[in-house]
């Protein structure tokens, strides 16, 4: 499979943004981490990385994914997640899976607006709380979804 792992804005510094809520590992670490949850199985999967600050970039990556035949999504929209209508309405038209990935457990986050999700109407699920091994848990979520629709 073909999984895009796309990151929204804030997420080019991860490692060294606010570690006490995010984490001291960047994006690098996760090829090793599919590796180790999805073993054997990884070698079946091929990531595709990108990250934006901006919105329209982010909604250009996915259209490129759906032109280019990617089989899945999995994105952290950061705090477009929150905001992003437009971001929503694309992931609704595109008929990629995506799962919706937070590295911090947005849910027991003290800003009520971290508990709302526009994109969440439009994933299959979501993985949130786990740091940078919610990426791996989530390439493997998208994977068994992919297994599942196979005929
Ligand atoms: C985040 C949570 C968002 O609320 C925040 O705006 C981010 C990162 C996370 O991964 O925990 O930028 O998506």
């Amino acid at each position: 499979y073909r999984i895009l792992v796309l990151n929204g804005p804030n997420l080019g510094a991860l490692g060294v943004r606010q570690p006490d809520i995010y984490g001291s590992v960047g994006m690098d670490a996760v090829p090793g981490l599919v590796g180790q949850v999805l073993g054997a199985g990884a070698s079946g999967v091929k990531l595709e990385f990108f990250q934006s600050n901006g919105e329209g970039a982010l909604i250009d990556r996915l259209e490129q994914a759906r032109r280019d035949g990617v089989d899945g999504v999995v994105l952290n929209a950061g705090a477009y997640t929150h905001t992003s209508l437009a971001l929503a309405d694309c992931l609704a038209w595109i008929g990629l899976p995506c799962v919706e990935v937070h590295l911090s457990n947005v849910l027991a986050r003290s800003e009520p607006l971290r508990q709302k999700s526009y994109i969440g109407r439009h994933v299959i699920g979501v993985v949130a709380g786990f740091g940078i091994t919610s990426y791996a848990l989530a390439v493997q979520a998208l994977v068994l979804h992919l297994d599942a629709r196979q005929p």
